[in-house]
């Protein structure tokens, strides 16, 4: 579908990028296409009738904006045929409007009119209207006279909620219907398996949510939860009542280790898996040599084919592992008889065998940019996440693009901020506009390995408003003019008490440092907010808004497990996070590196012996890297100290090149010059692990040790290997802590 070209439809209607405060347009976000103010202004009091065609969507629609009125000031209007004298507002079909989705909405004195060809842009109307209706109770409501033409830039405008990794409520998913509904967002990428969990009932196969939906996270506490197809149908008919399209995804041939721990007979090698707590890449696919697995997913299509009415099914198909299909004697043999020359051209040869299952049903194929490495067919839809490079493969292929690689709203908001997002111009690569009808929009995905119900609204709002004007409306680009519309937003948002974050910063930003003269940890947080109130226990438990509280520094002279917690006006408002603090004989002592850790990695000097433990995330700051180098660090311990253990822990985390070191050597000396080697450790380093792991190298001895020098070494894997993402370039070894005992 055509990019519209709205300056031209609108004839002598002048575009107003940035009304002046006060006209009626000021607070509407996605700034529509065009507005003008006019004369005068339109009062909304119980006398008002809602004025609405026979068809059975105008009339839903009528429905919809009376219960948003009554909802927002208390007014009851009625829904009438007609009332050509009594003060209206009136929807109107009218083919003079031209577009899809394009509405035209007049507000004047004693009446207020909304048309539109199409029942999207009725919608659409009466969603501008709404906006401009003050939220407050009260027996009448004056709104200002204005004329607006408008219609979206991109017809896909859409929002991907990642189910999978954390299960979210019916009514967290409604309510994300609701604002995206609000704020002109019409697609709803549902991601509703993956690796850690299986979201949908599938009454072929009852283990799917039996099994599937459910893991054992670390500390022993089972998660999860699925939709029932009953579930699944309320949704996808609330989200039609409110112009929003659900499109379902069901990942393969890759991030399937629920479905085989559900069926172990769907990957090659039928071993038994549990669903995985650990994020990452898993080796369990679905078996491309095993027509077992083919008619699994046809049977799973079959049903959620009768689910969503959307006419496109997404199939994921990112980071298929293709160990498990080339250990596999079988697929090896269907790869020599269909001359399938590699891994990559099995997958194409997958895809596109899902691809015509699925439009024999009349639905397309929709996909993440791995799709193309098989050679994909050009009537699928491709979901660009890795870089323009792939957009304009995918353009130069034939294929009808989606972008998302610049709009992940899981990316820390310090790190992507709302500024940030409303000014990437995801569209002006040249590539894109010389093929304009297959640019069909963009997706914000909010992936959530670090995301519950909790922290997810804090992560999409408001972020997900500068994203639904880029796509509504790229022409506006005040952002100075977006923010103050946004501001107007706020108050509404707070009425419906959608736990928004902050523009530019994370909501709350821990430091955690050691202090070795006064032996003390300090916890600094920076909030977001002023109002955020941080409550804190020591004993591992999750705090409540009862627990003692701080307020910018926490000062702790004990080890310990600190848990903290935000809240705002007595209610959470984000996962609580916790920090490790363990005391030993290395605490404070001057450490000095052979080789230089990369800069990004260093934190600060002491890192390795400061008392606090890194977790999964490389990037928490409490580890240091070397890239390419040797680990090779020695403890002063500033007298002979008699020790009976030494730990050291490493991190893998293989998808960002970080691998075990391949050997680590322990050695103790008195005088920093003449070394006692107490053990050397070989570790068999797995690249193709992609767990985050971390790795400790422990050394107890039975009768403790005297020396003042306790010397660290660990060899760097080296070249990471072919088949690797990063194969060629030299990989890190990452260590956070030397703990002497
Ligand atoms: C993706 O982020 N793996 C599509």
């Amino acid at each position: 579908m055509p990019k519209r070209i709205l300056a031209l439809m609108f004839g002598a209607l002048v575009s107003i990028g940035a009304p002046c405060a006060g006209a009626p347009s000021a607070g509407l976000v996605p700034q529509p296409q065009a507005v003008r103010p006019g004369e005068g202004s339109f009062v909304l009091d119980q006398r008002t009738r809602i004025v609405a065609p026979a068809d059975r969507r105008a009339r839903e629609i009528a429905g919809f904006l009376r219960d948003a009125l009554q909802a927002q000031t208390g007014l009851a209007l009625r829904v009438v045929r007609t009332g050509a004298k009594a003060p209206a507002i009136e929807l109107r079909m009218d083919p003079s409007v031209r577009g899809e989705e394009a509405y035209r909405l007049t507000v004047a004195p004693g009446r207020a009119t909304i048309a539109a060809a199409d029942d999207r842009g009725l919608f659409w109307g009466v969603q501008t209207f709404i906006q401009l209706v003050p939220a407050r109770n009260g027996t009448s409501e004056s709104i200002g006279a204005v004329r607006t033409e408008d219609a979206p830039a991109y017809p896909w405008r859409g929002v991907m909620l990642d189910v999978a990794r954390h299960y979210q409520p019916v009514a967290f998913v409604e309510r994300q219907i609701d604002l995206m509904s609000r704020y002109k967002l019409n697609v709803l990428h549902w991601h509703l398996t993956d690796d850690q969990g299986w979201r949908i009932q599938i009454r072929k196969y009852p283990k799917l949510t039996e099994v599937g939906a459910w893991r054992t996270e670390t500390d022993g506490e089972r998660t999860g939860g699925f939709y029932t197809q009953q579930q699944i149908r309320e949704v996808v008919e609330y989200a039609r009542r409110r112009n929003v399209m659900v499109v379902p995804e069901i990942e393969m041939p890759g991030h399937a280790s629920a479905a085989v721990a559900a069926y172990p007979w769907l990957s090659c090698p039928q071993r038994p898996v549990v669903v995985p707590s650990g994020w990452g890449v898993f080796d369990d696919v679905f078996c491309a040599g095993d027509e077992r697995a083919f008619a699994f997913l046809h049977d799973v299509l079959d049903e959620v084919a009768a689910l969503f009415p959307a006419p496109y099914i997404h199939i994921g198909g990112d980071e298929v592992p293709k160990r498990q299909w080339l250990d596999s004697e079988a697929t090896r043999r269907l790869m020599h008889e269909r001359h399938l020359a590699d891994g990559e051209a099995l997958q194409g040869w997958f895809i596109g065998r899902i691809q015509r299952d699925m439009a024999a049903r009349g639905k397309t194929l929709v996909g993440w940019d791995e799709i193309l490495e098989g050679g994909v067919d050009r009537q699928a839809i491709v979901e660009m996440w890795r870089g323009p490079e792939q957009a304009r493969k995918a353009l130069a292929n034939g294929n009808r693009l989606i972008v998302a690689g610049p709009f992940y709203l899981d990316t820390p908001i310090d790190r992507l901020t709302l500024q940030d997002l409303y000014r990437t111009d995801a569209f002006a690569d040249p590539a894109f506009a010389a093929r304009p009808q297959q640019m069909l929009g963009a997706e914000a995905p909010l992936w959530s390995e670090r995301v519950t119900t909790r922290n997810a609204e804090a992560m999409l709002y408001p972020r997900v408003l500068a994203f639904a004007e880029r796509l509504w409306n790229p022409q506006a680009r005040d952002y100075a003019d977006f923010q103050r519309r946004l501001h107007a937003q706020y108050p509404w948002l707070e009425a419906q008490h959608v736990a928004y974050g902050p523009e530019d910063r994370d909501l709350v930003d821990y430091q955690l440092s050691f202090n070795p003269p006064h032996r003390r940890w300090r916890l600094r947080a920076a909030r977001g907010f002023d109002d955020i109130e941080l409550h804190y226990t020591l004993d591992g438990s999750e705090p409540t808004a009862r627990s003692p509280a701080f307020g910018d520094v926490l000062d702790r002279y004990a080890p310990g497990t600190i848990r903290v917690a935000p809240f705002r006006q007595g209610v959470p408002y984000q996962a609580s996070e916790a920090f490790e603090i363990v005391d030993n004989l290395a605490l404070g002592k001057p450490v000095a590196y052979r080789a230089v850790p990369d800069p990004r990695y260093t934190g600060t000097p002491g890192q390795l012996v400061d008392g606090i433990l890194g977790g999964s995330d490389f990037h928490d700051g409490r580890w240091v890297g070397w890239k390419g180098a040797d680990m090779d660090a020695t403890v002063d311990l500033q007298q002979a100290t008699p020790m009976h253990s030494i730990q050291v822990r490493f991190l893998q985390q293989s998808g960002s090149w970080i691998l075990l070191p391949r050997q680590v050597g322990l050695a103790v000396s008195n005088d920093g010059k003449a070394w006692r080697a107490l053990r050397s450790t070989t570790i068999d380093v797995d690249p193709r692990n992609l767990r985050p792991t971390v790795y400790t190298v422990r050394l107890d001895v039975a009768a403790p040790v005297t020396a003042r020098y306790v010397r660290v070494s660990a060899q760097n894997y080296g070249t990471l290997p072919p088949g690797h993402g990063g194969a060629t370039q030299p990989a890190y070894v990452f260590a956070d802590e030397i703990l002497v005992r």
